[in-house]
Parts: C-alpha cells; structure tokens; sequence
C-alpha cells in the first residue's frame, strides 16, 4: 500500500506478535502516524524508501533459535534512525550485537523491573516500576563494549532494557503497548517524540485533507464513484470524504436487501440526507429473499448476498458510463491481515461483502486504507455525523442473513429484527450500548418446549452475544449486569410470541467468532 509521505511516521516490522496493531494504535493515539510491515516484506532499500522516523520491531511468538524464525538483517541497526526492539524485537537486536539469549522460565504477566541506568527513554519513570512481561526466552548477556543495561527485572535479574553505546537503538522486553505497563505510553512517547523527533501532526484535520488531496489526484475530472452506502460508520465517512473530493460526481446507493434491522431503511436515508449525501435507494428485498431460499450454509449465503450486490452495482454503472470507480471502506486492520497472512485460512469470507468480482470492471479506491475504527469515528464527527451515528456498533454486510442459523425465513427474519432491537434498547437504557463492540440476538433451529398462558408451547431459541472488544479481531464476551440480561429474556418471550427461550452466549473469540456463522 502506498503510504503518506506528509507526515512523519513511525515504522513496525511485524514478527508476528499479538500485540502489534497496539503499538501501532499507541503511536498514532500520540498523533504521529504509523505503519505496520511484515518482516519478510522488510528491507534496507524499502525502509529508506518509506523514511520513517523510527522503527520498532515487534513482539513474536518465535525464538531466535527455532527454525525459520522470523528475521530482519542487522542493516536494521545501520539506518541511521532510532530503532526499538520489544520483547522478541529485543532479543533479535541483542542476538545480531553478540548478545547472549538463553531459554528461561520466562516471566509472564506484572513484573518489576528497576531502572539501572537513566536514559531519555525513561524520562518520567521512577527507579521501580510495573511492566508486563510475556516471554520465556530472555536475553542473558550483552557485549559491554557495545551496550548499556538500563533495566532489570528486580526477581529474575533478567537484562529489561538496554540501549546501544554509539546510536540511538534500543530494546525492551517487556510491553510497553499494553495497558498494564502503566508508565508504557510514556516510554512510547520517550522514544517516538523524545528521542526520535517526530512531528505531531497526525491530527485529524490535515488526515482528512490528506485523504481528499489524494481522492482528487486518483480519480480523474470527468469521471464518477459508486460508492454503497449502508449507514454504518465506515460507508458513510467514504462517502462524506469523496463527497468532499469529488461533489456530484459521488454516486451514492443504499441497497435494501431486506435483511436489515428494524426501521434501518428510513432512519440511514434520513440521516444522509441531512449530510448532504443523496443516495439513490434500491429496494431489492424481494430479490435478495428469494435467492436465499433454502440456502442454509453461511458461506453460500455471504457468496449469494455479494454476487447480487456486485450485479446491482454493475446495473448502476452500465447505466451510467462515467462511472469508473468502487469506493470501499476498506480499514486498515483489513489491509494488513489481507496481507500479512497469505496462507492464512480463510475463516470467513467477510468484510465488505464478499470480494467483489473482477467482471465489475471497475477500479477500486479505499479512502479509510489507513485508518483504525476508532480513527474513522472520529473523522466521521469531524465531518458531521451525529455522535450516535458515528458510535453505531458495526453491522456485516450480508445483514441478518448471518444472525439467522440455518434457512433464512420471514419467520425467522421478524424474531431476530425484533429480538436485536430489545437487545439494544435495553443496553441504551442501562447506558451501556457505548461500551461495548456489539450486541444482538441470533435465531437458530433448535427448538425449546415453553409453557405460554397455561399451554405447552413449542418455540425457538433466541441466543444474545454481547461482546466487547477493540477491532473485532479478538473479543471478549461482556459479563453485562444480570438485572439487564434478565429484562432482555422477559420481554423478548414477552414480546416476540414464538420464542420460549433466550440464552446468553458465553464464549469468547478465539475460539467463537462474533457472529454466529
Ligand atoms: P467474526 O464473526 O468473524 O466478526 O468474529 C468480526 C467482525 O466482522 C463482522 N463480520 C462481517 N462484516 N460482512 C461484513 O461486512 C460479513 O460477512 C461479516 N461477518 C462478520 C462482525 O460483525 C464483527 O464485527
């Protein structure tokens, strides 16, 4: 991906390590932008290409002594800008200067580490401090010639920090990123501002004129953008930006495909509306309903929804000739796991709507490619939208259709729509919608014998997820208060006449996914 050359950024080499989108997310949190590369991709001629201000390699599940573990070459030390090794990254750096790294006990979890030797990557740390460890490897000894200790672990007398004597490279083994290294962002600010200089200027107006800027020198004059809008957060900044870069050559479409939530159709039109945006509406429910009948595997569901959006979008553009482009609110989490992982199993085939096929015959921009969520939400203010709107909790694209187990049924479609709309009313009500990634019910097969009035009443199994998480890339099932869960069971067997039990799921991701297929 090309990367903006206006503002100075902050580098990561990935090898592979579970926290690698937090430093990245830590870095831009100090308004300075950053960018992750897979170490294979990593080289001298490309890091000089790119001209971070730094780099910092990440953690990683790998020892340095495994075979095929993942390496950069010690060019990594000769750029001629400060570098920073974490946890794996540490040792890597210590191994390539003849440092000695020995197989250990490890140290996981709090840890106290003491500040031997003060630097400027400490500034503002005192001599003890807390930081988070996860690691077994650890680095025994370092050539005295070439590098100062400046941190052990007070237990183990594990070398917890160190720096070269004659450049500005650095390594620590714990996780500065993570929230339970208090003083983490501190030392983050120490190396990425305090030592390596950058520039605070990843702020939101000069990103957003940068993401215009760049929409008006890729899309030529005399041509137009399609752009499928749903209401979500990411669809509508696309659009609010190209509308920016682009005016009336933006060609907005919200596809109702009957799979949506209660009242979605109005209330998304009535909000673009009031920004400016003027979406030409296609009520294809009918459509899209019937060729869901009797499909009951989720992929071939997500395959069927994709393949009639790319056909209405096709519809669209061969109705109008000036129309060369997709816009897709592709985020940056998607470019990179796209691309790191190439041979990575396939889980599901989502984010935005199933690969649209190369017969679309058109081009693709991605204005939001180099933005987190949290990024996008606040563009999405700054540009207008209503907070509530910009705080929605995502929506997948094939809508409902995946929060129904099994055949897709009008039945079935009216007790998800309403269960979801319980779910969310109530977590609004106890003020925790905000809180958390995403709520909603499912509505599977499997049947539950009920007592309604005083009869036996057969009737389906509505399952709430309610999770919390940061990027929906893992996730954590949220222990909401029981009076709320409780409200939420009794008005949804209230409420919704063929349902006679509602269970709450309690699994996190890994290994459940969010949603349920
Ligand atoms: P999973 O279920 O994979 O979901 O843990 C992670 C995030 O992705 C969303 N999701 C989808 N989004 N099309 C989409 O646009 C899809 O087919 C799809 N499937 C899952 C999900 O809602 C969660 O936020």
């Amino acid at each position: 991906m090309s990367s903006p050359s206006t503002f100075d950024k902050v580098l990561i080499i990935n090898f592979g390590g579970q926290y690698t989108h937090l430093i990245a997310r830590r870095v831009r949190e100090l308004s300075i932008y950053s960018e992750i590369i897979s170490y294979s991709d990593a080289s001298q001629q490309l890091i000089e290409e790119l001209r971070p201000r730094a780099v910092i390699l990440s953690g990683g599940p790998s020892s340095i002594y495994a075979d095929n573990a993942p390496k950069v070459g010690s060019w990594v030390l000769e750029l001629g800008i400060p570098v920073l090794g974490i946890c794996y990254g540490h040792q890597l750096i210590a191994s390539m200067i003849g440092g000695r790294v020995e197989r250990g006990l490890g140290e996981y979890g709090k840890t106290e580490v003491e500040v031997v030797s003060r630097d400027a990557l400490f500034e503002g740390w005192g001599t003890r401090e807390v930081v988070w460890m996860s690691h077994s490897d650890y680095v025994a000894e370092l050539p005295e010639d070439r590098a100062v200790v400046l941190a052990k672990s007070v237990e183990t007398g594990y070398i917890a920090a160190f720096r070269l004597r004659d450049r500005l490279v650095y390594g620590v083994q714990f996780h500065p990123e993570v929230v339970h290294t208090p003083k983490g962002r501190k030392l983050l600010e120490n190396f990425v501002i305090g030592v390596a200089k950058a520039q605070r200027s990843w702020v939101l107006g000069s990103i957003i004129d940068m993401i215009v800027e760049e929409l008006r020198k890729t899309i030529p004059p005399s041509e137009k953008v399609l752009c499928a809008v749903s209401g979500g957060v990411d669809s509508t900044t696309t659009a609010l930006l190209l509308k920016r870069a682009v005016g009336d050559r933006l060609v907005a479409v919200f596809v109702n495909h009957g799979l949506l939530r209660e009242g979605e159709a109005e209330a998304v039109l009535s909000m673009l509306r009031s920004l400016g945006v003027e979406p030409m509406y296609i009520d294809a429910s009918r459509e899209f309903l019937k060729a869901l009948r009797g499909v009951r595997d989720c992929e071939e569901k997500r395959r069927i929804i994709g393949e009639l959006f790319a056909k209405i979008f096709k519809g669209i553009a061969e109705g109008d000739r000036d129309i060369k482009w997709l816009a897709q609110g592709t985020t940056y989490p998607d470019v990179i796991e796209s691309g790191f992982a190439p041979g990575a199993d396939k889980i599901k085939s989502h984010h935005n709507v199933a690969g649209l096929p190369k017969w679309l015959g058109l081009n693709v921009v991605e204005p939001l490619k180099y933005l987190y969520k949290d990024e996008v939400r606040k563009i999405a203010v700054a540009l207008g939208v209503p907070e509530d709107w910009a705080y929605r909790h995502p929506f997948p694209g094939p809508g409902l259709a995946v929060r129904v187990i099994g055949e897709v049924t009008e039945e079935k479609l009216r007790i998800v729509r309403k269960a979801s709309k319980i779910v969310e009313e109530e977590l609004r009500r106890a003020g925790l919608y905000r809180g958390v990634w995403q709520a909603f019910a499912v509505v599977g097969e499997d049947k539950w014998v009920g007592v309604k009035g005083d009869k036996r009443a057969v009737g389906y199994i509505v399952t709430i997820r309610i999770v919390e998480s940061e990027d929906g890339m893992t996730a954590d099932w949220s222990r909401a208060p029981y009076e709320v869960l409780e409200r939420i069971a009794s008005r949804i067997t209230r409420e919704i006449s063929e349902v006679t039990m509602v269970t709450y799921a309690i699994t996190s991701k890994p290994p459940s996914t969010i949603e349920p297929c």
